[in-house]
């Protein structure tokens, strides 16, 4: 029946992971196609704490694109994904559910407009690289309802076109973005290193920084670093092209003192070419420099790189300790320098994986109060602690690329209204 056949919706729903940047990418020599001026490389977080899940529906009676993030709606407009949704359009497979009498060629898609519902499993103002999650993940499902057949690193280079980064979340353990030289962009695509098994005695730990700041978006300041820094062709012609080979070797190797010096040097690094673009860009602040200091005094202390630091656009601290046992004494020290501020509660203040707080000994605020400053702090100076000033740890691992979501109850969309649950 005609009637009866624009009554039908069709879902799929996906989950897919953040990604830390361990070599970064910064500056591109294509801002339409999104084509970066260096490799980079990164890992992909447990999804299981730092994830995007969303679910896309197609109807015939859908009148237009629409997108909800967080259960409110917001503007599709966006050139970025416009490309990423013509790139998959044009892919597009024909689909057919008999039984339900929904048919779908190849062409029909075009016609075809989308709703998009995404939830974020950590705050999205937290700047915890959620457009990567975001993109990676509408992509992944929207390939999945279109019958898309292409390959993981083929959805990469879609994925790319709405934000570098996102390309480097189509696949869990290390990645590696190769920048490709094809005009197209098809050859700047992801490619997965090492998985996550490989190295799974890594522990990460991201410290929120509170941070009342806007910060400048990684688009903007990336572009005015093209234009402005000197420092920047450097890093992209000489230095990081040997540093991408030591990393991989670091990686292939599980050499945690090697992976340690070049994720803190090409942190430091991305934070100089920021300094040296006019205006300068600061991302970090005051805490973020404060965690820098921590780490380092303690791997000065130990004569060995205990735990690697690295930031992303914003004052938030990714630290990555080689095993639990570290990881643990670093919660320590975090939690005795930035104790949480008043009317806190242990259980939202450390937050992913709280073995790793128990096996810390701290079970209650009270412990945290009762820390002693680290050995390496200097015994002259009384050690200064700085409550409040980070909103929350998050201890996480490396983790697996995106998955389909095939249960009803995940969906975020509701199959008979086609609206946000
Ligand atoms: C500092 O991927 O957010 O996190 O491509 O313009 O969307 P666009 O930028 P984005 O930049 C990320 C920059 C970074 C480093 C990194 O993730 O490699």
């Amino acid at each position: 029946m005609a009637a009866e056949s624009h009554n039908w919706i069709l879902m799929a729903t996906a989950r897919t992971p953040t990604n830390i940047a361990v070599i970064k990418y910064w500056g591109k020599r294509d801002e339409n196609l999104i084509l970066p001026i260096n490799d980079s490389i990164s890992i992909t977080l447990d999804p299981d704490h730092l994830s995007a899940t969303t679910t896309v529906a197609v109807s015939p009676s859908f009148e237009k694109d629409r997108m909800w993030l967080n259960g409110k709606e917001i503007p599709l407009s966006g050139g970025r994904y416009q490309n990423c949704l013509r790139e998959l359009r044009s892919r597009a497979g024909d689909f057919e559910d008999e039984k339900r009498g929904i048919q779908i060629k190849k062409e029909g898609w075009n016609k075809l407009h989308f709703h998009i519902a995404s939830y974020n499993n950590f705050p999205t103002a937290a700047g915890l690289a959620s457009s990567a999650a975001g993109f990676a993940c509408l992509v992944f499902s929207l390939a999945k309802l279109m019958n898309v057949k292409e390959e993981l690193g083929q959805l990469s280079a879609i994925a790319r076109q709405g934000s570098g980064s996102a390309c480097r979340s189509l696949y869990g353990g290390f990645v590696k973005w190769t920048m490709g030289n094809e005009m197209s962009g098809r050859d700047s695509k992801a490619v997965q290193l090492a998985n996550e098994t490989h190295w799974e005695d890594l522990i990460i730990i991201v410290a929120v920084v509170s941070s009342r700041q806007k910060e400048t978006s990684s688009t903007s300041g990336m572009r005015e670093s093209v234009e402005t820094s000197s420092l920047i062709q450097h890093r992209a012609k000489v230095v990081v092209p040997s540093r991408i080979l030591q990393m991989e070797e670091a990686i292939r190797n599980r050499n945690f003192s090697s992976f340690a010096r070049l994720t803190c040097a090409d942190s430091n690094q991305f934070h100089a070419v920021c300094l040296d673009t006019s205006p300068p860009i600061f991302y970090m602040n005051d805490t973020s420099h404060r965690i820098i200091n921590l780490v380092e005094r303690w791997n000065r202390h130990e004569e060995t790189l205990q735990v690697a630091y690295t930031f992303d656009a914003g004052p938030n601290a990714v630290l990555i300790a080689p095993n639990r046992k570290v990881a643990s004494s670093l919660l320590q020290r975090l939690l005795f320098y930035f104790p949480p501020g008043p009317d806190y509660e242990l259980n939202s203040y450390v937050l992913g994986d709280k073995t790793i707080l128990q096996e810390a000994g701290i079970e209650s605020l009270n412990h945290i109060e009762a820390l002693k400053p680290p050995p390496e702090a200097k015994d002259k100076v009384p050690s200064q602690r700085f409550a409040g000033d980070v909103s929350y740890f998050i201890c996480t691992r490396s983790g697996k690329g995106p998955e389909i979501l095939m249960e009803e109850e995940h969906a975020l969309i509701s199959s008979q209204t086609g609206l946000p649950k």
